[in-house]
């Protein structure tokens, strides 16, 4: 093993890392140092490249001592996808993109819970407890099951069902809260403090950090260790921003890479942007954020007791952190899903709208490197209902078939507007709809016209000026309702071109 100490982040104060530890005694995180010349003689390019595909190829610089089994629930090495469609329409060379979402519990919180419990195993300890927007809790109570723990989570009432219910089914207690993650946070604290149990929460105990940064270390490897020029990160707590800033250091330690760095961008939602607004103003720690609200969930986190390290990591980085609309998360969600085929989870949507922000404002170009991060399989989230009732015994096929209109099969959304258009749900009107960027003269599917008489183009324009936007404009109107709402017995669009 080649941890030499624990280090507090502020004040470099060093502690033994024989036994667990919380926050330091200046009440910051603490960071697991190593001895680097001895990770550099033990491993190279070459011998990782040997070896199995997950997580633990890492061994020598992770905290596990040797001859200590992990908790493993098989944490395979992520892979990268380029969004080709996604990137073409923004004029783009490519966009890549890590998919956090198929490690186990569907997200990359097994990363750090399964480091994190596996050195409390080793540690003696049998209970945990966090607090969660969601995909940690899981992650927490899987690898608390697989270890035979008993394990205790506290969520904000906002957090995804799918989550609460599949953290109860590995037999975790499961509370749901009416606050905010830091509000449950200090719950959590106070029965740590009265021995009840052991707090891991985001950077209260040092290890999840270790496993997160793990997303640094693979992603050199796999991009042939040439790191990107950019990387764009949802960021609530920054365990995973903060991580792979800190492994590039030590893969540089450990003569595995250059020096060059590539510039962090952190995203946060606008309804919960502490970072930035810190990060704007020149701010060395981050004011917590009220009434923070997003679809979002995960990046939902009022106040990070690692703010300085995030706001660190991204000044240092030559990055920015920047802050984006509902609507924009709704839309990164939405057009990755129909264009590139990948369901991303509503974070992976912030991401989305950050580089297109961010390549709006030129602080990327067209033809850099760009990772992005999509932390959770989208499969966890709520999604809008798309569906149309269909009544069997007085329908017809050539009804069902509305390739002209909606743009479905191949290559037929490509002749409308590059921009893509998204859909909008429209509470009065109850219907979901996809509003087209055209006027009825100039419509691709104006020589069609005859197939679908008139009722779609008349109410599609009805439909767009009904919600105040402009029939030209791709992405405009005031809408009320975006994001994903249980919606029963409503009609569907297919009433529409029925008539
Ligand atoms: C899907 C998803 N993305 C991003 C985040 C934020 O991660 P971090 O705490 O590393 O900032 C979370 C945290 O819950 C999450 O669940």
């Amino acid at each position: 093993m080649n941890v030499t100490h624990l280090e507090c982040s502020l004040t470099g104060e060093r502690y033994n890392a024989g036994r667990p530890h919380n926050l330091s005694a200046a009440g910051k995180p603490l960071l697991v140092r190593y001895d680097l010349d001895a990770v550099a003689r033990q491993i190279s390019r070459e011998t990782l490249a040997g070896r199995a595909a997950d997580m633990w190829k890492w061994r020598e610089l992770l905290p596990l001592p040797e001859g200590a089994e992990p908790v493993s629930l098989g944490e395979p090495v992520t892979p990268i996808l380029d969004l080709r469609e996604t990137a073409r329409r923004a004029g783009a060379r490519s966009l890549l993109v890590k998919d956090e979402g198929r490690l186990p519990t569907g997200s990359f919180k097994a990363r750090g819970l399964a480091m994190a419990v596996s050195m409390a195993r080793h540690f003696g300890i049998t209970r945990m407890a966090l607090p969660t927007n969601g995909n940690a809790g899981a992650a927490l109570a899987a690898y608390g099951a697989r270890a035979g723990m008993e394990t205790l989570v506290i969520c904000p009432a906002e957090t995804p069902e799918i989550n609460v219910r599949e953290t109860a089914a590995y037999g975790a207690t499961v509370w749901v809260a009416d606050g905010q993650i830091d509000e449950c946070g200090r719950l959590v604290r106070e029965g740590a403090a009265e021995g009840r149990w052991f707090d891991c929460s985001t950077l209260k105990e040092p290890y999840r950090i270790e496993g997160k940064k793990v997303m640094g270390l693979e992603l050199a490897e796999q991009l042939g260790w040439r790191l990107p020029d950019a990387i764009f990160y949802p960021t609530g707590g920054g365990t995973g921003l903060i991580g792979m800033w800190k492994a590039f250091d030590e893969l540089e330690a450990a003569g595995l890479i250059g020096p060059e760095r590539p510039r962090m961008y952190a995203i946060q939602a606008a309804g919960c942007a502490p970072m930035v607004r810190a990060f704007e103003a020149g701010e060395e720690f981050a004011e917590r954020w009220e009434g923070a609200a997003t679809v979002a969930t995960g990046i939902r986190v009022p106040a990070a007791v690692g703010d300085f390290l995030i706001l660190r990591a991204v000044r240092e980085s030559g990055g920015a952190a920047i802050a984006v609309e509902e609507e924009a998360i709704v839309a990164g969600v939405e057009d990755v899903a129909r264009d590139d085929g990948m369901l991303l989870c509503p974070e992976g949507g912030a991401v989305v709208a950050g580089w297109r922000k961010a390549l709006d404002r030129g602080l990327v170009g067209k033809d850099e490197q760009v990772l992005l991060f999509n932390c959770a399989n989208g499969n966890k989230y709520p999604l809008p209902d798309r569906s149309r009732r269909l009544t069997l015994a007085s329908a017809r096929a050539d009804q069902l078939w509305r390739r002209e209109f909606s743009g479905a099969g191949k290559g037929k959304p490509r002749r409308f507007d590059p921009a893509g258009f998204p859909y909008f749900w429209s509470e009065d009107l109850k219907y979901s709809f996809k509003i087209a960027p055209w006027a009825p003269e100039s419509s691709p599917i104006a020589g069609t016209k005859s197939r679908f008489p008139g009722m779609i183009l008349w109410k599609s324009r009805w439909i767009v000026a009904r919600l105040g936007g402009d029939s030209n404009k791709s992405r405009a109107p005031r809408v009320s309702r975006l994001w994903p709402r249980a919606r029963s017995g409503c009609e569907s669009p297919a009433t529409i071109s029925t008539g």
